[in-house]
């Protein structure tokens, strides 16, 4: 399941982001392959891998629903969310940032899908 860690890395991890804004969204669903056609929503976290991976075992997560493990900490995370109603290029976001606890699926100890922020 590395591959799945990889693909929600690449969706869903930024550690060190810029700005946080409409703009920050616009530029990172583009970069990250998020924008053909446009993902109506998605969350960057801004933690580090290991405080993520953690979640997926007792240091920093718990059974949450059925398939899911929501973290004990909050992360700092943006969430990006498609403007207008077409998911037709180019992609315009609005930008939500905030300090969240996350849920996340996780693989044999490894994210592999973001759930949601709350
Ligand atoms: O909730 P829904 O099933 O529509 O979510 C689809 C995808 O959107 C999720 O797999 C996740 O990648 C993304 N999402 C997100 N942040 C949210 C809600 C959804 O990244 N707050």
């Amino acid at each position: 399941d590395v591959d799945r860690y990889k693909h929600f890395l690449e969706q869903h991890y930024d550690l060190n982001p810029r700005g946080r804004n409409d703009a920050y969204c616009d530029t990172m669903m583009r970069r990250r392959g998020l924008t053909s056609p446009c993902k109506d929503t998605n969350t960057f976290i801004h933690g580090t891998e290991n405080n993520i991976k953690d979640i997926c075992t007792d240091k920093n997560g718990e059974p949450y629903k059925e398939n899911f493990r929501r973290s004990k900490s909050p992360f700092q995370v943006t969430t990006c969310k498609l403007r207008g109603g077409s998911t037709r290029p180019p992609c315009r976001y609005r930008a939500t940032a905030g300090s969240r606890n996350i849920a996340i699926a996780c693989g044999p100890g490894l994210p592999v899908h973001f759930d949601e922020s709350f």
